[in-house]
């Protein structure tokens, strides 16, 4: 077969035979892989936010989903720490990771940045890049542009050795420079267009035989593919009119900050927005993300960007799917592959079916299908297509492979929603000690540094560690008085960010922290003081270093803005220009207390109810055996407040059990999504539970290690499982609307329907009790299920019969199954709520 390749691409006639791959190209319609077009369903997971035992799974449960491509950012600084010192081992190992996808028939698409946002630690970036002389970041700088294109270049080669580009046989199909340049375009000078040019051109001339791309930036230069990010996408054209059409992030949720509560996105609003991107014409979208994973260890940017990134995804932090979003975009797939033939056939033709109604029809080459949209946000309505009536649900799409049955529509979701829950391990938490990270540790040695004035953070830990101390003294007069108008002296401290604990001759005196949006803040509390030398140490943390924004050369951390001390004899005093002694990170850090090789450097006491809770600045370790099963399993920290944890050396990541704050409304799924939209969670911790990988245990005496810095209740620690407990799940009787359109109806309503309800339990689990069930008239959501007034009084009965002790069951939702009609001539709809356990 000869496939003649009109673009822009290093092969203009290719010969295809069965051995020998093309050059991944594409045209208006999309990418073309050996010849063929393609519609590729894509979903970011990305390597380093799970590890290498899990990886496998989640491919096998996105190829099940239905995704062609799976897509990761490429995070540079986990792969190169120190210039030209590289690591690509454990869960760093991307060669792995593309072969692993390759292995489960997926190809690849790598977005090399190596600017990558991502709630990542500085967006990616090395922190020893802001430390090259003369550098600016992203835009025309020589130092930049040198080290951008020898950590890109590296990575080119490493894949090109391991043979993973399409045209070699690999399952690479598709890369991405830079991320999101156009977003912010204006901050980044007049050199912008000179850098994104060279950017572009450094990437096409490294010949890895597959195109390039460019996530909102319009000015993507030829041949690099320009991209759309967001929450919609519907209205989004390339530059040029021979580019395909792509989403490279649609927005499955979204991340959670400390402090707000969880981002949820209804499944049918995203199923409604994919529809709409690919009825216009869209050939490739990517969830962003599809398993969000874990920031595990000090990844997460930001900063207060939450360790878990679960972001609502079909697959959960814990590779668990979550229902009902994973199955409803799995119907969603089948319905558009279904569609795939027509698609190519032709252009859409548009035709407006009422004033919030339209279809977008592909006919040509013997195939038709259509999309049927209804934009309105509260009701459903009744539209004439080809002579057939169809009822369209509010803020929907039908999908008609063949021009005439609905086999999809994204606001009737029939398949089972589940309710993930966290239970006893069943293994515990044993041997508690403590070890006291010392305030006055300034004065015992170490390596410290003394300078007249505030210092920046990043410069003096270079981000090895999220603590630096500061610490100054002030000699108090012994006739000073102390208390003016019986009010003690103030401390006030001015940060650039993000969180200080204050201490005053070895008391604390509280903390404080800026936000995500808001590095910036301000401490000031009353303390005490005495008559001569007085201690001051402020323990000041970073917790992720911004991934966000221009200039990243240019962003500070730590106690910079002004110290005062104010209420004395005489006013106000400004330690600013003092000399302070700086110490970076903890002394459990430098003796590695947090490793099995470390835990014996210090002599550790014993924790009791009265000695081991809720003091500052502790160190605590303790020992369990790996639970049975494979159930996923998690910390449960919600007795501790903030710190980090570990297990056998490995860093769960930062906790912060801050409870959020928001507004927890009904979530409608109709109406534009935007982040906030559907908030979860209010008034609970943002992040209570942390997840431990069961990779990185041992069958008995695992070492947990806590630091926590404010004071916590380590005893009440919890090691628990996530389970399925509660399975949900519903549909309609065959034809679900015929009764609706018997009057009117002079065509045929056809609705190929799924009329079975499905349960499923997690693995190992069986059904050991169903709560609800109802083929009637019931209503209400999985957990909170009412009868209507319409019951066949059977259901339960029946359902149990056929369901209980079985891992899986189905049952038909129709009057033969329940023998009985219990209210002829009214639409009738089977809601079971069943309980898992084993
Ligand atoms: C996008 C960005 C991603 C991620 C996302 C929010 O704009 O490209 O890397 O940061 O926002 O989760």
């Amino acid at each position: 077969m000869v496939v003649i390749i009109k673009l822009l691409s290093l092969c203009i006639i290719v010969t295809c035979l069965q051995v020998i791959h093309c050059s991944v190209t594409y045209d208006h319609k999309s990418l073309i892989i050996n010849g063929q077009r393609k519609i590729l369903i894509s979903g970011s997971i990305h390597y380093p936010r799970s590890n290498p035992e899990m990886w496998g799974d989640l491919m096998i449960k996105a190829k099940t989903g239905g995704l062609d491509v799976i897509d990761t950012y490429v995070f540079w600084n986990v792969h190169e720490p120190s210039p030209g010192i590289y690591d690509f081992s454990g869960r760093y190992d991307i060669v792995r990771f593309v072969k692993t996808a390759a292995r489960h028939g997926l190809y690849v698409n790598l977005r090399m940045g190596p600017y990558v946002c991502a709630e990542w630690n500085y967006g990616g970036f090395p922190v020893w890049l802001k430390y090259v002389p003369g550098i600016s970041f992203r835009t025309d700088n020589e130092p930049f542009k040198a080290a951008m294109q020898g950590f890109i270049r590296k990575i080119v080669e490493m894949m090109k050795a391991e043979k993973l580009y399409e045209p070699q046989g690999g399952p690479i199909i598709l890369s991405q420079i830079e991320n999101e340049y156009g977003f912010k375009r204006k901050s980044f000078g007049p050199a912008e267009k000179a850098y994104i040019n060279w950017a572009a051109k450094m990437a096409v001339e490294l010949n890895t035989g597959v195109p390039w791309s460019m996530s909102k930036e319009e000015t993507a230069p030829d041949p690099v593919i320009n991209t759309c990010n967001g929450v919609y996408c519907d209205y989004f054209t390339p530059n040029k009119p021979y580019k395909p059409t792509m989403w490279s992030e649609a927005w499955t949720g979204w991340f959670t900050e400390l402090g707000l509560p969880i981002d949820q996105r209804p499944v049918r609003d995203l199923a409604f927005a994919v529809a709409r991107f690919v009825q216009k014409g869209g050939s490739f979208f990517n969830y962003y993300m599809y398993h969000g994973g874990t920031n595990f260890g000090r990844t997460g940017g930001g900063p207060f960007i939450s360790t878990s990134y679960d972001y609502d995804a079909p697959i959960d932090e814990y590779g668990l799917i979550r229902e009902p979003k994973y199955g409803h975009l799995t119907e969603l797939h089948r319905a558009i592959k279904l569609c795939e033939p027509a698609l190519f056939s032709s252009d859409a033709k548009y035709i407006s079916l009422g004033k919030m109604q339209n279809a977008y029809v592909y006919e040509g080459n013997g195939y038709c299908a259509a999309f049927l949209s209804n934009f309105e946000t509260n009701i459903a309505v009744r539209v004439m297509f080809n002579n057939r009536h169809y009822k369209l649900p509010p803020w929907s799409i039908s999908i008609l492979p063949d021009c005439k049955n609905v086999v999809f529509n994204t606001a009737e979701v029939v398949t089972q929603t589940s309710r993930m829950q966290m239970v006893p391990s069943g293994s515990s938490l044993s041997s508690w000690k403590s070890y006291h990270e010392d305030v006055s540790m300034l004065t015992n040695g170490g390596q410290s540094l003394t300078a007249v004035g505030l210092l920046e953070q990043i410069s003096i830990t270079r981000d090895a560690t999220d603590y630096l101390w500061y610490s100054t003294s002030i000699e108090i007069n012994p006739w000073e008085r102390i208390l003016h108008g019986g009010r003690r002296p103030t401390l006030t401290i001015h940060s650039k960010g993000h969180g200080v604990h204050v201490f005053v001759n070895g008391k604390r005196y509280g903390s404080a922290y800026g936000t995500r949006q808001d590095t910036k803040f301000t401490f000031s509390a009353p303390v005490d003081l005495q008559g001569g030398t007085n201690k001051i140490v402020l323990l000041s943390m970073s917790a992720g270093l911004p991934n966000i924004g221009p200039q990243f050369e240019l962003r500070d951390t730590g106690i910079l803005g002004h110290v005062l001390l104010d209420g004395l004899d005489h006013g106000a005093v400004d330690l600013s220009m003092s000399t302070w002694t700086y110490k970076v990170g903890l002394n459990g850090e430098t003796m590695n207390l947090h490793s099995p090789n470390g835990i014996s450097s210090v002599e550790w006491s014993r924790v009791s109810l009265v000695n081991g809770v809720r003091q500052p600045l502790k160190w605590y370790k303790a020992y369990f055996d790996a639970p049975q099963g494979n159930e996923p399993l998690a910390l449960d920290m919600k007795s501790m407040v903030r710190g980090q944890v570990w297990v056998n050396g490995q860093s769960i990541g930062r906790y912060w059990t801050i409870n959020a704050n928001g507004t927890c409304g009904v979530c409608r799924y109709t109406g534009a999504f935007r982040p906030g939209k559907c908030y979860a969670g209010c008034g609970e911790p943002t992040q209570r539970w942390y997840h431990v990988p069961r990779s990185w245990l041992k069958p008995t005496r695992n070492l947990l290690v806590v630091f926590e810095e404010v004071g916590g209740n380590v005893l009440s620690i919890n090691l628990v499982k996530r389970t399925h407990t509660l399975i949900c799940a519903s549909t309609f009787e065959h034809h679900p609307m015929i009764d609706n359109f018997q009057t009117e109806s002079t065509g045929e309503m056809t609705m190929l329907h799924d009329t079975k309800v499905h349960l499923r339990c997690g693995l190992g689990q069986s059904i050991s009790a169903i709560k609800f069930a109802s083929f009637g008239t019931p209503f209400g959501g999985c957990g909170s299920f009412q009868h209507g007034t319409c019951h066949a009084p059977n259901s339960a009965e029946l359902i149990e019969k056929t369901c209980l002790g079985k891992e899986s069951c189905e049952v038909m939702a129709s009057n033969s199954y329940f023998a009985t009609d219990p209210c002829p001539n009214v639409l009738k709809r089977l809601l079971v709520e069943a309980v898992c356990s084993g």
